[in-house]
Protein backbone atom coordinates (compact mmCIF):
# COMPACT_ATOMS: atom_id res chain seq x y z
CA UNK A 1 0.00 0.00 0.00
CA UNK A 2 1.63 3.54 -1.09
CA UNK A 3 0.53 7.07 -0.98
CA UNK A 4 1.93 9.87 -2.75
CA UNK A 5 2.30 13.05 -0.38
CA UNK A 6 3.82 16.85 -1.63
CA UNK A 7 7.37 17.63 -0.10
CA UNK A 8 7.81 21.19 -0.14
CA UNK A 9 6.66 22.72 -3.78
CA UNK A 10 9.36 20.32 -5.48
CA UNK A 11 9.04 16.75 -5.53
CA UNK A 12 6.29 14.46 -4.94
CA UNK A 13 7.30 12.02 -2.91
CA UNK A 14 6.20 8.24 -2.38
CA UNK A 15 6.26 6.58 0.91
CA UNK A 16 5.15 3.23 1.38
CA UNK A 17 3.63 1.40 4.04
CA UNK A 18 3.69 -2.54 5.07
CA UNK A 19 0.78 -4.21 2.91
CA UNK A 20 1.69 -6.75 5.88
CA UNK A 21 2.48 -7.07 9.13
CA UNK A 22 6.15 -7.54 10.48
CA UNK A 23 4.73 -8.03 13.77
CA UNK A 24 8.15 -10.55 15.17
CA UNK A 25 4.95 -11.95 18.02
CA UNK A 26 2.92 -12.89 14.45
CA UNK A 27 6.03 -15.52 13.47
CA UNK A 28 5.55 -17.81 10.32
CA UNK A 29 9.15 -20.11 10.79
CA UNK A 30 10.41 -22.05 13.06
CA UNK A 31 13.30 -20.30 14.26
CA UNK A 32 10.61 -16.79 14.50
CA UNK A 33 8.61 -18.66 16.94
CA UNK A 34 11.33 -19.60 19.25
CA UNK A 35 12.50 -16.31 19.45
CA UNK A 36 9.15 -15.38 20.09
CA UNK A 37 8.66 -18.19 23.10
CA UNK A 38 11.96 -16.59 24.90
CA UNK A 39 11.01 -13.06 24.51
CA UNK A 40 8.04 -13.62 26.26
CA UNK A 41 9.87 -15.57 28.69
CA UNK A 42 12.28 -12.70 29.20
CA UNK A 43 9.56 -9.69 28.70
CA UNK A 44 7.30 -11.61 31.64
CA UNK A 45 10.33 -12.42 33.77
CA UNK A 46 11.31 -8.72 33.81
CA UNK A 47 7.52 -7.44 33.68
CA UNK A 48 7.20 -9.27 37.17
CA UNK A 49 10.66 -7.77 38.65
CA UNK A 50 9.27 -4.17 37.56
CA UNK A 51 6.08 -4.86 39.39
CA UNK A 52 7.32 -5.82 42.56
CA UNK A 53 9.94 -2.80 42.31
CA UNK A 54 7.50 -0.40 41.71
CA UNK A 55 4.80 -1.81 44.47
CA UNK A 56 7.37 -1.55 47.17
CA UNK A 57 8.35 2.08 45.98
CA UNK A 58 4.97 2.83 45.75
CA UNK A 59 4.24 1.39 49.42
CA UNK A 60 7.38 3.35 50.83
CA UNK A 61 6.61 6.78 49.40
CA UNK A 62 2.73 6.49 51.17
CA UNK A 63 3.96 4.71 53.93
CA UNK A 64 7.21 7.04 55.13
CA UNK A 65 6.10 10.01 53.86
CA UNK A 66 6.53 13.30 55.35
CA UNK A 67 3.26 13.87 58.17
CA UNK A 68 2.84 17.60 59.65
CA UNK A 69 3.10 16.01 63.36
CA UNK A 70 5.21 13.34 62.83
CA UNK A 71 8.21 12.43 65.30
CA UNK A 72 10.85 13.94 63.49
CA UNK A 73 14.52 12.27 62.84
CA UNK A 74 15.95 9.30 61.20
CA UNK A 75 13.93 5.85 60.96
CA UNK A 76 14.75 2.82 62.60
CA UNK A 77 17.67 1.36 60.78
CA UNK A 78 18.45 -2.34 59.90
CA UNK A 79 22.34 -3.39 59.69
CA UNK A 80 23.70 -6.59 58.80
CA UNK A 81 20.83 -9.11 58.08
CA UNK A 82 21.91 -12.32 56.95
CA UNK A 83 18.81 -13.20 55.43
CA UNK A 84 18.19 -9.81 53.26
CA UNK A 85 21.69 -9.91 52.15
CA UNK A 86 21.22 -13.88 51.30
CA UNK A 87 17.84 -13.18 49.82
CA UNK A 88 19.03 -10.31 47.56
CA UNK A 89 22.09 -11.76 46.32
CA UNK A 90 20.63 -15.39 45.20
CA UNK A 91 17.67 -14.24 43.61
CA UNK A 92 18.88 -12.43 41.46
CA UNK A 93 21.23 -15.07 40.88
CA UNK A 94 18.80 -17.71 39.53
CA UNK A 95 17.09 -15.46 37.74
CA UNK A 96 20.16 -14.57 36.03
CA UNK A 97 20.66 -18.04 35.67
CA UNK A 98 17.18 -19.30 33.92
CA UNK A 99 17.50 -16.23 31.24
CA UNK A 100 20.88 -17.32 30.77
CA UNK A 101 20.00 -21.08 29.93
CA UNK A 102 17.03 -20.11 28.00
CA UNK A 103 18.80 -18.01 25.76
CA UNK A 104 21.66 -20.64 25.26
CA UNK A 105 19.10 -22.96 24.34
CA UNK A 106 17.36 -20.81 22.09
CA UNK A 107 20.76 -19.65 20.10
CA UNK A 108 21.42 -23.28 19.75
CA UNK A 109 17.87 -24.07 17.77
CA UNK A 110 17.95 -20.93 16.09
CA UNK A 111 21.86 -20.60 14.62
CA UNK A 112 22.85 -23.97 12.17
CA UNK A 113 26.35 -24.52 11.75
CA UNK A 114 25.53 -26.11 8.83
CA UNK A 115 22.43 -25.62 6.17
CA UNK A 116 19.27 -27.79 6.99
CA UNK A 117 19.52 -30.55 4.45
CA UNK A 118 17.21 -29.84 1.00
CA UNK A 119 18.04 -26.15 2.09
CA UNK A 120 17.78 -23.44 -0.99
CA UNK A 121 21.00 -21.97 -1.28
CA UNK A 122 20.88 -17.96 -1.44
CA UNK A 123 24.28 -15.88 -1.26
CA UNK A 124 22.77 -12.28 0.15
CA UNK A 125 25.26 -9.30 -0.49
CA UNK A 126 24.22 -5.45 1.23
CA UNK A 127 24.93 -3.13 -0.79
CA UNK A 128 24.83 0.72 0.37
CA UNK A 129 21.70 0.90 0.78
CA UNK A 130 20.19 -2.33 -1.71
CA UNK A 131 20.55 -5.74 -1.25
CA UNK A 132 21.87 -8.33 -3.85
CA UNK A 133 20.36 -11.90 -3.89
CA UNK A 134 22.32 -14.67 -5.77
CA UNK A 135 21.06 -18.31 -6.37
CA UNK A 136 24.32 -19.75 -7.68
CA UNK A 137 22.49 -23.13 -8.19
CA UNK A 138 19.70 -22.00 -10.53
CA UNK A 139 22.26 -19.23 -12.11
CA UNK A 140 19.56 -16.49 -10.86
CA UNK A 141 20.56 -12.84 -10.00
CA UNK A 142 18.08 -10.58 -8.40
CA UNK A 143 17.86 -7.19 -5.76
CA UNK A 144 16.14 -6.55 -3.05
CA UNK A 145 12.85 -8.40 -3.68
CA UNK A 146 13.87 -12.25 -2.28
CA UNK A 147 11.70 -14.85 -3.81
CA UNK A 148 11.45 -18.47 -1.99
CA UNK A 149 9.28 -21.51 -1.79
CA UNK A 150 6.71 -22.36 1.08
CA UNK A 151 8.17 -25.19 3.16
CA UNK A 152 11.68 -25.66 2.27
CA UNK A 153 14.60 -24.04 4.29
CA UNK A 154 16.31 -21.33 2.92
CA UNK A 155 20.35 -21.16 4.06
CA UNK A 156 21.42 -17.77 3.49
CA UNK A 157 24.89 -16.41 3.02
CA UNK A 158 25.66 -13.23 4.18
CA UNK A 159 28.27 -10.86 2.66
CA UNK A 160 28.96 -7.15 2.32
CA UNK A 161 30.22 -4.80 -0.11
CA UNK A 162 30.31 -2.12 1.56
CA UNK A 163 29.94 -1.98 5.29
CA UNK A 164 28.31 -3.58 8.08
CA UNK A 165 24.49 -4.20 7.07
CA UNK A 166 22.08 -6.51 9.10
CA UNK A 167 19.22 -8.79 7.71
CA UNK A 168 16.40 -8.79 9.47
CA UNK A 169 12.86 -10.09 8.40
CA UNK A 170 11.45 -10.58 11.95
CA UNK A 171 8.57 -12.83 11.05
CA UNK A 172 10.85 -15.19 9.55
CA UNK A 173 14.38 -15.14 11.61
CA UNK A 174 16.22 -12.92 14.06
CA UNK A 175 18.94 -10.45 12.73
CA UNK A 176 22.39 -11.57 11.66
CA UNK A 177 25.03 -8.53 10.47
CA UNK A 178 26.33 -8.99 6.89
CA UNK A 179 30.02 -7.33 7.38
CA UNK A 180 32.49 -7.12 4.87
CA UNK A 181 35.38 -9.04 4.58
CA UNK A 182 33.31 -11.72 6.49
CA UNK A 183 30.93 -14.26 6.23
CA UNK A 184 27.80 -14.96 8.15
CA UNK A 185 24.58 -17.42 7.45
CA UNK A 186 21.50 -17.37 8.79
CA UNK A 187 18.49 -19.52 7.58
CA UNK A 188 14.52 -19.81 7.97
CA UNK A 189 11.73 -21.93 6.77
CA UNK A 190 8.83 -19.63 5.86
CA UNK A 191 5.71 -22.05 6.17
CA UNK A 192 3.01 -20.04 4.84
CA UNK A 193 2.77 -18.25 1.41
CA UNK A 194 2.99 -13.97 1.83
CA UNK A 195 5.21 -11.33 1.48
CA UNK A 196 7.05 -10.96 4.87
CA UNK A 197 9.04 -7.59 5.28
CA UNK A 198 11.73 -6.26 7.09
CA UNK A 199 14.16 -3.57 7.60
CA UNK A 200 18.07 -3.22 7.50
CA UNK A 201 19.07 -3.08 11.05
CA UNK A 202 22.30 -1.77 11.38
CA UNK A 203 22.96 1.83 10.80
CA UNK A 204 25.01 1.55 7.26
CA UNK A 205 24.82 5.65 6.39
CA UNK A 206 22.24 7.92 4.64
CA UNK A 207 19.91 5.74 3.62
CA UNK A 208 19.67 2.70 6.18
CA UNK A 209 16.13 3.97 6.95
CA UNK A 210 15.52 3.23 3.13
CA UNK A 211 16.93 0.20 2.48
CA UNK A 212 14.04 -2.31 3.26
CA UNK A 213 13.68 -5.98 3.10
CA UNK A 214 11.20 -8.00 1.63
CA UNK A 215 10.77 -11.60 0.83
CA UNK A 216 8.51 -13.43 -1.11
CA UNK A 217 7.35 -17.19 0.33
CA UNK A 218 5.17 -18.63 -2.63
CA UNK A 219 3.86 -22.40 -3.67
CA UNK A 220 6.97 -24.46 -4.71
CA UNK A 221 5.22 -24.92 -7.86
CA UNK A 222 4.87 -21.15 -8.83
CA UNK A 223 8.33 -20.43 -6.85
CA UNK A 224 9.54 -23.32 -9.71
CA UNK A 225 7.77 -20.70 -12.34
CA UNK A 226 9.28 -17.92 -11.56
CA UNK A 227 13.26 -19.35 -11.29
CA UNK A 228 12.47 -20.35 -14.74
CA UNK A 229 11.47 -17.36 -16.14
CA UNK A 230 14.09 -15.54 -13.98
CA UNK A 231 16.55 -17.65 -15.74
CA UNK A 232 15.76 -16.52 -19.30
CA UNK A 233 17.56 -13.72 -21.02
CA UNK A 234 16.32 -9.73 -21.16
CA UNK A 235 13.84 -9.45 -23.91
CA UNK A 236 14.17 -7.63 -26.67
CA UNK A 237 11.34 -5.35 -27.81
CA UNK A 238 12.06 -3.46 -31.08
CA UNK A 239 9.43 -0.91 -29.96
CA UNK A 240 11.69 -0.01 -27.12
CA UNK A 241 15.17 0.45 -29.50
CA UNK A 242 15.77 4.14 -28.64
CA UNK A 243 15.63 3.44 -24.85
CA UNK A 244 18.04 0.07 -25.07
CA UNK A 245 20.48 2.51 -27.33
CA UNK A 246 20.77 5.07 -24.80
CA UNK A 247 20.80 2.86 -21.93
CA UNK A 248 24.05 0.95 -23.73
CA UNK A 249 25.32 4.84 -24.78
CA UNK A 250 24.93 6.29 -21.21
CA UNK A 251 26.90 5.53 -18.06
CA UNK A 252 23.85 3.22 -16.98
CA UNK A 253 25.82 0.10 -18.43
CA UNK A 254 28.49 0.40 -16.31
CA UNK A 255 26.42 -0.96 -13.00
CA UNK A 256 23.67 -2.65 -14.11
CA UNK A 257 23.54 -5.35 -15.36
CA UNK A 258 20.83 -6.61 -18.22
CA UNK A 259 21.39 -9.95 -19.73
CA UNK A 260 22.83 -9.60 -23.37
CA UNK A 261 23.21 -6.59 -22.81
CA UNK A 262 25.57 -5.70 -20.43
CA UNK A 263 26.96 -6.91 -16.92
CA UNK A 264 27.64 -4.27 -14.70
CA UNK A 265 28.06 -5.40 -10.76
CA UNK A 266 27.62 -1.90 -9.12
CA UNK A 267 23.79 -1.91 -8.88
CA UNK A 268 21.07 -3.86 -9.08
CA UNK A 269 20.59 -6.77 -11.89
CA UNK A 270 17.76 -5.07 -14.43
CA UNK A 271 17.55 -8.23 -16.31
CA UNK A 272 13.70 -8.94 -15.35
CA UNK A 273 13.46 -5.30 -13.16
CA UNK A 274 9.53 -5.33 -14.11
CA UNK A 275 9.03 -8.52 -12.22
CA UNK A 276 9.76 -6.53 -9.04
CA UNK A 277 6.99 -4.68 -7.56
CA UNK A 278 9.31 -2.08 -5.71
CA UNK A 279 12.09 0.32 -6.71
CA UNK A 280 14.80 1.98 -4.55
CA UNK A 281 14.99 -1.34 -2.48
CA UNK A 282 11.59 -0.61 -0.93
CA UNK A 283 10.98 3.05 -1.07
CA UNK A 284 8.23 3.27 -3.46
CA UNK A 285 6.39 0.82 -5.49
CA UNK A 286 7.57 0.23 -9.03
CA UNK A 287 5.61 1.65 -11.85
CA UNK A 288 5.93 4.00 -14.91
CA UNK A 289 5.59 7.06 -12.70
CA UNK A 290 8.12 6.38 -9.89
CA UNK A 291 10.09 4.89 -13.10
CA UNK A 292 10.58 7.86 -14.08
CA UNK A 293 10.96 10.01 -10.63
CA UNK A 294 13.58 7.60 -10.15
CA UNK A 295 15.72 7.98 -13.54
CA UNK A 296 15.13 11.47 -13.74
CA UNK A 297 17.12 11.88 -10.48
CA UNK A 298 16.67 8.82 -7.80
CA UNK A 299 17.27 11.50 -4.53
CA UNK A 300 13.50 12.47 -5.61
CA UNK A 301 12.98 9.15 -4.22
CA UNK A 302 15.82 8.28 -2.28
CA UNK A 303 17.75 11.29 -0.80
CA UNK A 304 21.58 10.25 -0.94
CA UNK A 305 21.85 7.06 -2.87
CA UNK A 306 24.82 6.12 -4.98
CA UNK A 307 23.11 6.34 -8.41
CA UNK A 308 23.75 10.31 -10.33
CA UNK A 309 20.79 12.02 -12.37
CA UNK A 310 21.73 11.73 -15.62
CA UNK A 311 20.22 14.54 -16.41
CA UNK A 312 18.08 13.55 -19.43
CA UNK A 313 15.37 15.16 -21.05
CA UNK A 314 12.25 14.43 -21.27
CA UNK A 315 12.11 12.49 -24.45
CA UNK A 316 15.37 10.24 -22.96
CA UNK A 317 13.67 9.81 -20.24
CA UNK A 318 10.56 8.13 -21.77
CA UNK A 319 12.46 6.45 -24.18
CA UNK A 320 14.74 4.85 -21.55
CA UNK A 321 11.23 4.23 -18.85
CA UNK A 322 10.03 2.82 -22.20
CA UNK A 323 12.40 0.32 -22.63
CA UNK A 324 13.26 -0.33 -18.95
CA UNK A 325 9.41 -1.27 -18.61
CA UNK A 326 9.92 -3.86 -21.39
CA UNK A 327 12.20 -6.00 -18.70
CA UNK A 328 9.65 -8.11 -17.39
CU1 LIG B 1 22.15 -1.32 5.38
CU2 LIG B 1 21.54 -0.21 7.40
Amino acid sequence: MCSSSSQGATDSLVVCLPDTTNNMFEPVSQSAREIRELSWLVLGICAAIGLVVEAVLVWSILRFRARPHAAKGEPSQVYGSNSVEIAWTVVPCVIVFVLTLATVRTIREVELTEPPSGALMVIAIGHQWWWEYRYEAEGVVTANELVVPVGRPVWLTLLSADVIHSWWVPRLTGKTDLVPNWTNHTWFNAEQAGIYKGQCAEYCGTQHGGMFLRVEARAPAEFAAWIEEQKQPASVVMAAEQGHQLFTELACMNCHEVVGTSDGTFGPSLTHLMSRSTIGSGVAPLDRDTLRLWIADPSNLKPGCNMPSLKLNDEELDAMVGYLLTLR
